[in-house]
């Protein structure tokens, strides 16, 4: 794991508030974008809901979708941007996914107000069950 640059993290969060233009997001109103640094690029993913509520799924889960059919293993580093005023941190579902790729990325969350935290995301799932956590594959 490498840890991104001053620069990556910048490129990163502009990645994720340019996203969150295009959410999809009618029903909480809540538009969220996120933006993953893997293998040296940025994927992004925004918030899609859906008219049957529980289908709707996270920006960040988005975003390691791209990465993933990119075909990256590992991801370096997280922005998500939402919020007027405090910070959206990745939800408890969204840290368990990316702890799969990553699990001490950087993860950086940011709100329109300019409001940003930072925290590795062994500090946000500390103890996590992971891919290790399963015996070996047969
Ligand atoms: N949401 C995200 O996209 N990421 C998170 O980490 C928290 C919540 C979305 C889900 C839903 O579309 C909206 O924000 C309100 O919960």
């Amino acid at each position: 794991m490498s840890e991104p640059t001053p620069e990556q993290v910048e490129q990163l969060v502009a990645g994720a508030q340019a996203a969150r233009e295009n959410a999809y997001a009618p029903y909480s109103r809540f538009p969220v974008g996120a933006a993953v640094l893997a293998g040296g690029r940025v994927f992004i993913g925004v918030n899609v809901e859906n008219a049957s509520y529980p289908l709707g799924v996270c920006a960040e889960r988005n975003a390691v979708a791209a990465a993933v059919a990119a075909g990256e293993r590992q991801i370096d580093a997280v922005a998500v941007v939402a919020g007027d005023q405090d910070v959206a941190p990745p939800c408890g579902g969204c840290r368990q996914v990316l702890n799969e790729f990553g699990p001490e990325m950087l993860v950086i969350s940011a709100s329109l107000a300019g409001v940003r935290r930072t925290w590795h995301l062994s500090e946000l799932i500390p103890n996590a069950f992971g891919p290790h956590s399963l015996p070996p594959p047969r």
